[in-house]
C-alpha cells in the first residue's frame, strides 16, 4: 500500500482494494494511543490531539465504549471512535462538546442513570476514507447500544461542508438541503446513510473548527430494540425528512449490525 498526503483528492487516495477487509475493529488498548493522536494530529492539524490523560480517562470509566480500527498485522491505527453515557436530561439541547465531554475526560460517564450513547468522536484516516471503515465503528458503537440496552445514540455532527455555503444559507437551511439530498456535507450525509436523523442545529459546539465555522447537528439514532412510542412525543420535526417518521414507528432503523 502506498500512503501519501494529508488532504487528497479523492482520485489521489491510494488504497489497495482488499484492504478494507484487514482493518478490523476492537476495542481502544493504551498502546493505541500514540497512533489516536498521529491520527488526530492529521485530521485537526489546528486542535490539540487527544491527550494520553484523556485517554486514559476514557478507558478507566467506559473501555468498552472506546474503539479502534486497526489495519493489518502491525495494527496501524486508522480509526477511532470514542463514546460515553449520559442521562440527557442532565443537559441542554444546545450544550456544545466539552459539556457533553466534560472537556474531553469523559467523568461525567453515567451508566447507573443513562439510557444515551453519547458519540463524542469519530475519525478515519483521510488516506482510508470511503472504505466502510466509518460504516464499521458505527456498527460496533449501534452494537454496543444494543448490548447495554440503551435508548439511543445521539451526538454533534459538524456540519463539514457548511464553510462553502456559509455566505449564501443559514445553517438550518443548510441541514434540511442535506436531509432532502439536495446538498452533500461530507459528514452529515454519511451519518443519515447510517440511519441517524437531526434533532437541531446549534452554533459554538466546536470552537476551533474552520470546515464547520462551529456548527453542529444534533444527531440521533434510536435503538429499534427498545425504542417506545414515548420517545418520539414532543421531538423536533423540523429536519426530519419526510420518510423518516414512517421508519421511526416502523421499526426499519438501521441495525443490521
Ligand atoms: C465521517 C467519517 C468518519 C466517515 O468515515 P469513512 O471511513 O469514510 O466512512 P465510510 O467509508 O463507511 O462511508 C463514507 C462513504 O463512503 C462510501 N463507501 C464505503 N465503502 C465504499 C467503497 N468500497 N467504495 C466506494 N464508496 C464507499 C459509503 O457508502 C459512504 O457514502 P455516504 O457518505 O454517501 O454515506 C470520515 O470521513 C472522517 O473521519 N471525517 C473527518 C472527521 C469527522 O468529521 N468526523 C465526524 C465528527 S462529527
Amino acid at each position: 500500500m502506498i500512503l501519501s498526503g494529508r488532504h487528497m483528492a479523492p482520485q489521489e487516495r491510494v488504497f489497495v482494494t482488499d484492504a478494507a477487509e484487514e482493518v478490523r475493529v476492537r476495542n481502544t488498548l493504551p498502546r493505541d494511543f500514540p497512533g489516536i493522536s498521529d491520527l488526530c494530529k492529521c485530521i485537526y492539524p489546528d486542535t490539540a490531539p487527544w491527550s494520553a490523560n484523556e485517554l486514559s480517562s476514557h478507558l478507566a470509566v467506559f473501555p468498552e465504549g472506546q474503539f479502534v480500527a486497526v489495519y493489518g498485522s502491525e495494527e496501524k491505527v486508522v480509526g477511532m471512535c470514542a463514546s460515553l453515557i449520559v442521562l440527557w436530561d442532565d443537559y441542554q439541547m444546545l450544550d456544545n462538546w466539552e459539556a457533553f465531554t466534560a472537556d474531553g475526560f469523559f467523568t461525567n460517564h453515567d451508566a447507573k442513570r443513562g439510557h444515551t450513547l453519547y458519540g463524542a468522536e469519530v475519525i478515519v484516516d483521510p488516506r482510508f476514507e470511503h472504505h466502510g471503515i466509518g460504516e464499521k465503528l458505527y456498527c460496533a458503537r449501534r452494537g454496543l447500544t444494543k448490548r447495554l440496552e440503551l435508548w439511543r445514540i445521539r451526538g454533534g455532527s459538524r456540519l463539514r461542508g457548511y464553510h462553502q455555503y456559509a455566505g449564501q444559507v443559514a445553517p438550518e437551511e443548510y441541514v434540511v438541503q442535506v436531509v432532502h439530498g439536495y446538498l452533500r456535507d461530507p459528514t452529515l450525509t454519511f451519518q443519515l446513510h447510517q440511519g441517524f436523523h437531526v434533532l437541531a442545529v446549534v452554533p459554538h459546539y466546536l470552537s476551533d473548527d474552520p470546515a464547520s465555522l462551529g456548527y453542529a447537528a444534533v444527531i440521533e439514532w434510536l435503538n429499534p430494540e427498545t425504542i417506545v412510542p414515548e420517545m418520539l412525543v414532543e421531538r423536533p420535526t423540523q429536519f426530519l425528512h419526510k420518510d423518516v417518521l414512517r421508519h421511526l414507528v416502523t421499526g426499519d432503523n438501521r441495525g443490521g449490525c
